[in-house]
């Protein structure tokens, strides 16, 4: 049988064609039957009608449970009230599996009780669309490092020691001993580097973050260059390339979604190089003319983000943060030792930080240096050292998280929504 998705429905006109789907949803109208069925790759609408099918199946089109699985088999009409422009003439219909009374209606739902069946809340247009998008936010910035000749590594995700910090960690009993999942991919990517020249990590990662907020996760992906020799202006324009690409594909390839989503896509328009670059100096006096209380040294937090990233159409770089505040690994400013080498982008229209990175220090001296001024083990940090030990160079890389990026470019309040299996502070089901 002619097997087809919606998604190609408009290349069948007048052919007889099977779809293999879930009921969305049905309405009757007199000698009438709607049925909108749901394939993964599209809704459309099937129009069974009395003459056609059989009585058996002409009366199951009007009590099929919602979510029951079916093939569907009918011709392809052209309908101009259509949003996909066609519509099935049905001529036949078998029922795969019948479902149970499906707890998601169209009615309000809240969020608790969305999440809980997130496992179904999944089949929904707008959920659909945001695994797609996803998918192709990820495949895109891929192909961005593949097609620079980067290579793919994959970081371990249990690790014997911290990359960002002490405080979010998640242990777990490794035999006698224990481990950390790993927050960052960074350090297992600077060996790479060495190795490899230009490398990319792309990965789960993980932080015991005790914030309930609109951007916070346990578990996230990120994708994380490391390139030898990069300082750090290059490793800006590699990142502003890798948002250009992305967003240049979201543009062509998701118009469909964007449109479920009900994104204003101008906003994305706008997103060509060069981005605007401002200094963390800048940020703190840009806060404190809009009023916010903040004092050189301090770190930013969603909210002084929020601020500074509605004053901005487009994405934009903010540089040179107080070291303080930043990693033990980021090397310092030889202009200002004050100052780190660091890069974070940040997305406009509210969302804040997407990406986050620098120039490494490649100082074995400043290295162990910092190590101890941030309380940390040198022992278990040997290894990492033995990268300066042997053919030290300066290296730079980023990370970006791919679920705020998909917050921003989707428009989404909240990134529970950009990951299919969320895992927050207060949610580990299902
Ligand atoms: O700024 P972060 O902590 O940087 C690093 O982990 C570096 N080691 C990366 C590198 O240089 N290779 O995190 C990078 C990005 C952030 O900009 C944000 O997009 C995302 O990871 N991120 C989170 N996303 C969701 N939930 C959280 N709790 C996140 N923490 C960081
Ligand atoms: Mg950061």
């Amino acid at each position: 049988m002619n097997w087809v998705t919606i998604d190609n429905i408009f290349q069948h006109e007048h052919e007889t064609v099977e779809l293999r789907g879930w009921i969305a949803n049905r309405r009757s109208s007199g000698k009438i039957r709607f049925l909108q069925l749901r394939d993964g790759h599209g809704i459309i609408q099937c129009v069974v009608t009395a003459d056609r099918v059989s009585p058996e199946a002409f009366d199951l089109a009007d009590r099929i449970p919602y979510e029951s699985s079916v093939i569907v088999r009918g011709e392809v009409r052209k309908d101009v009230r259509s949003p996909i422009g066609f519509e099935i003439g049905v001529t036949d219909f078998a029922v795969v599996s019948q479902a149970q009374p499906y707890p998601i209606s169209n009615k309000e739902h809240g969020v608790g009780f969305l999440m809980d069946h997130r496992h179904l809340w999944l089949r929904s247009s707008r959920q659909a669309a945001l695994l797609r998008m996803r998918s192709v936010i990820t495949a895109a910035a891929r192909r961005y490092f593949d097609d620079l000749g980067f290579v793919s590594v994959e970081a371990p995700v249990l690790t014997p020691t911290a990359c960002e910090g002490t405080t979010t960690l998640f242990e777990v009993g490794y035999f006698d001993r224990s481990a950390y999942l790993t927050q960052s991919g960074q350090l297992y990517g600077e060996a790479a580097a060495m190795a490899l020249g230009n490398i990319y990590v792309f990965g789960p990662t993980f932080r015991a973050e005790k914030s309930k907020t609109r951007r916070h996760l346990t578990e996230f992906w990120m994708i994380e260059p490391e390139m030898a020799f990069y300082e750090l202006p290059q490793t800006i324009d590699l990142a502003q390339g890798l948002i250009c690409k992305i967003v240049e594909e979201v543009l062509e390839k998701c118009g469909p979604l964007l449109k479920v989503l009900e994104r204003d896509t101008s906003a994305l328009e706008r997103v060509k190089p060069p981005f605007p670059r401002i200094t963390y100096t800048d940020a703190v006096d840009i806060l404190k003319s809009k009023g916010v209380e903040v004092n050189w040294g301090d770190d930013f937090g969603g909210d002084e983000e929020s601020v500074l990233s509605e004053g901005f159409d487009k994405p934009f770089f903010v540089t040179h943060y107080p070291s303080d505040i930043k990693a033990f690994y980021m090397k310092r400013d030889p202009a200002d030792a004050r100052l780190a080498l660091a890069v974070d982008l940040l997305a406009p229209e509210g969302y804040g930080e997407i990406v986050g990175g620098g120039q490494r220090e490649d100082s074995l001296d400043e290295l162990e240096k910092r190590i101890k001024a941030h309380d940390l083990d040198l022992e278990p940090l040997e290894w990492y050292l033995d990268l300066r030990r042997y053919g030290s160079v300066p290296h730079a890389g980023f990370g970006l998280g791919i679920e705020r990026t998909l917050a921003w470019i989707a428009g989404i309040h909240h990134v529970r929504e950009t990951i299919a299996f969320p895992r927050l502070m207060d949610r580990l089901h299902p």
